[in-house]
């Protein structure tokens, strides 16, 4: 069947030597330009054209003064003929053909009245676009001048839509649905100071797009914390919802893509699975062995989508609670470390002043004006360890000549019954615990607390070591409140007249240096000779 129909058209092209076409068919309405664009491949001097008339025209004519209507605002560029401003006379068939009449091309130019409806059916392009999305309206470039048709310079496009006055635009950067309708495009042209144009209709339909839903990262949040152990495998799962097959979810390590590549330490794999409405997407980070390394970066989950703005969560590796559990461990064994060093600076605190004292050989406080280091009064006291008067002669020596305190003694330096010049005259008051009768009752005791306060001399109260609390000492109020004005020292008897005993060292602590360097100090006399004459 079909080698029989196409025999015959095989048999007249060849017998006839000319190619036999279809003719092209064209539309124009009146008053607007149409162009024929012949296609054949021959030099132009040897193309021509035959009008509906029959007339032929080629470069050279000038069909400025033709008769003929048809040939009227024809005219020919290289290949293609022009028809400036079409009209019911341009209408019928025309070829071009080669010099040599080897090939000819057909036309059928129909031109339809302005208001033809059959014309608007055929001048018709479709567009769509979909709502919220950018739309871009083309203007056909059907059977125009091509920018090659020297002397024919276009003037642009000009839309408008149907229905509506205004100059329309052809780009819609977020197209509504009443954007739909019919719009018209009119490209326009000048020849030799005339205006010449071409329109075309597109009917522009919005559809509604097929919203497509937001793609979100599900897990993890945005900064959250993953406790890992150093050498650990660890897998950290990055969940989305995604609308589109094209949505991409991947990780991030800093600002480096983390790869697929399992034989890698730090690697992630990808699954996905189909919901009704949507796709879940899961990219999970693993760590073969965390290391310390990885501690120190920060991991990015981004979920990348061609149809919104992408998303990242990135996310932070601690070390875990047991390694917290260390450091804290640490801190609390410094704070121990610390705190027992602090202590034994206190505890020795004394030693060490001492021991800067003797050393160093600081002695001679500034002058304030009083006369002894220390005045020795003896108080009432029925503990059984108070001194007795071999050792109060003890204690007056070892003072002064051991350690080179000098010593305000009423009887010796001051008269018996003057208390309070002593007193006056001393930097410290000694408050010594005695069993003999003639010394300070209560009432005495309150007459020396009232002159230590107003002479500014400074108090240091020796207590009997008492063994259970309710002894008769607790009777002497007096006592106890000097006990807190001043400093205490207690006497343990015997075990006290060590010199090395921690009575001596408290009291000397208490007592601040003496003003002068001891006379004698058997074991600290090479250094705190040393020690002066540097
Ligand atoms: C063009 O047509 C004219 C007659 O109208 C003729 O004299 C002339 O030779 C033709 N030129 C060419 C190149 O065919
Ligand atoms: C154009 O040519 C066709 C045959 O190809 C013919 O049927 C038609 O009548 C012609 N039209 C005019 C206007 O001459
Ligand atoms: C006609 O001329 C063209 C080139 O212009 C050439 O290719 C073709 O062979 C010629 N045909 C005949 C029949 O002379
Ligand atoms: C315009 O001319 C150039 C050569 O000058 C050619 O390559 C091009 O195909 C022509 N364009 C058209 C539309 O004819
Ligand atoms: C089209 O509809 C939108 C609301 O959907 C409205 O804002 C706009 O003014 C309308 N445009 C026209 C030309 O009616
Ligand atoms: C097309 O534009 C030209 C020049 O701008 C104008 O003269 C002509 O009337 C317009 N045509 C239509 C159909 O609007
Ligand atoms: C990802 O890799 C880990 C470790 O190699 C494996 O356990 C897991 O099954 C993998 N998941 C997918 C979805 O391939
Ligand atoms: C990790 O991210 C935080 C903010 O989220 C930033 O301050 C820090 O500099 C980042 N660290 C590295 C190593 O990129």
């Amino acid at each position: 069947m079909v080698k029989g129909h196409l025999t015959p058209l095989f048999l007249l092209t060849f017998l006839s030597g000319v190619e036999l076409l279809k003719p092209k068919v064209l539309y124009v309405r009146e008053g607007e330009m149409v162009v024929l664009h012949c296609h054949l491949e021959a030099e132009d001097p040897g193309l021509f054209w035959t009008l509906p008339s029959g007339q032929r025209m080629n470069q050279t004519s000038d069909t400025s003064a033709s008769a003929d209507q048809s040939q009227k605002g024809v005219l020919i560029h290289g290949q293609s003929l022009v028809v400036l401003h079409a009209s019911l006379s341009h209408q019928g068939n025309y070829s071009c053909t080669l010099g040599n009449a080897s090939s000819q091309i057909w036309f059928r130019l129909t031109v339809y009245s302005a208001e033809s409806s059959e014309y608007k059916e055929k001048n018709q392009y479709p567009a769509t676009c979909f709502t919220q999305e950018p739309c871009m309206l083309y203007c056909p470039a059907a059977n125009i001048p091509c920018t090659n048709i020297s002397g024919i310079n276009s003037r642009g496009i000009t839309w408008s839509k149907e229905g509506e006055t205004s100059i329309s635009q052809s780009h819609f950067p977020s197209v509504q649905q009443n954007d739909s309708g019919v719009y018209t495009c009119n490209r326009s042209y000048t020849y030799k100071g005339q205006t010449y144009y071409k329109t075309f209709a597109v009917v522009l339909h919005v559809q509604i797009s097929e919203q497509l839903g937001e793609s979100v990262i599900l897990s993890p949040k945005q900064n959250q914390e993953f406790q890992v152990d150093r050498g650990a495998t660890v897998v950290i799962d990055c969940k989305a919802v995604v609308t589109s097959e094209a949505d991409e979810v991947f990780w991030l390590s800093g600002k480096s893509f983390v790869e697929k590549d399992d034989s890698l330490p730090v690697f992630y794999n990808y699954s996905w699975e189909q919901g009704a409405k949507d796709i879940e997407m899961t990219a999970s980070l693993i760590f073969k062995k965390v290391s310390e390394d990885d501690l120190l970066r920060n991991y990015t989950c981004e979920l990348q989508s061609d149809h919104q703005i992408s998303t990242f969560v990135t996310i932070v590796l601690t070390p875990k609670a047991r390694d917290v559990f260390v450091s804290v461990i640490i801190c609390i064994v410094g704070i121990i470390v610390v705190v027992f060093v602090a202590t034994a600076a206190f505890k020795f605190k004394i030693d060490i002043a001492l021991f800067l004292r003797d050393t160093l050989g600081c002695y001679g406080t500034p002058p304030d004006g009083k006369k002894y280091d220390a005045c020795l009064m003896f108080y009432q006291s029925s503990s059984g360890v108070e001194l007795g008067k071999a050792d109060r002669k003890w204690l007056e020596s070892v003072l002064e000549e051991r350690f080179g305190y000098s010593l305000c003694l009423q009887g010796r330096d001051i008269s018996e019954d003057n208390e309070s010049e002593c007193i006056e005259q001393s930097r410290t008051l000694v408050l010594f615990p005695s069993s003999s009768d003639s010394h300070p009752g209560s009432d005495l005791l309150l007459k020396i607390w009232a002159v230590v306060a107003e002479k500014n001399t400074c108090l240091i109260l020796i207590k009997p070591e008492t063994k259970q609390a309710s002894s008769t000492e607790s009777a002497s109020e007096v006592v106890q409140h000097l006990s807190r004005a001043g400093n205490c020292v207690v006497w343990k008897g015997r075990s006290s007249m060590e010199l090395k005993s921690s009575f001596w060292k408290l009291l000397r602590f208490h007592l601040s240096a003496p003003q002068h360097p001891p006379k004698l100090l058997p074991e600290e006399l090479t250094l705190a000779d040393h020690c002066q004459h540097v």
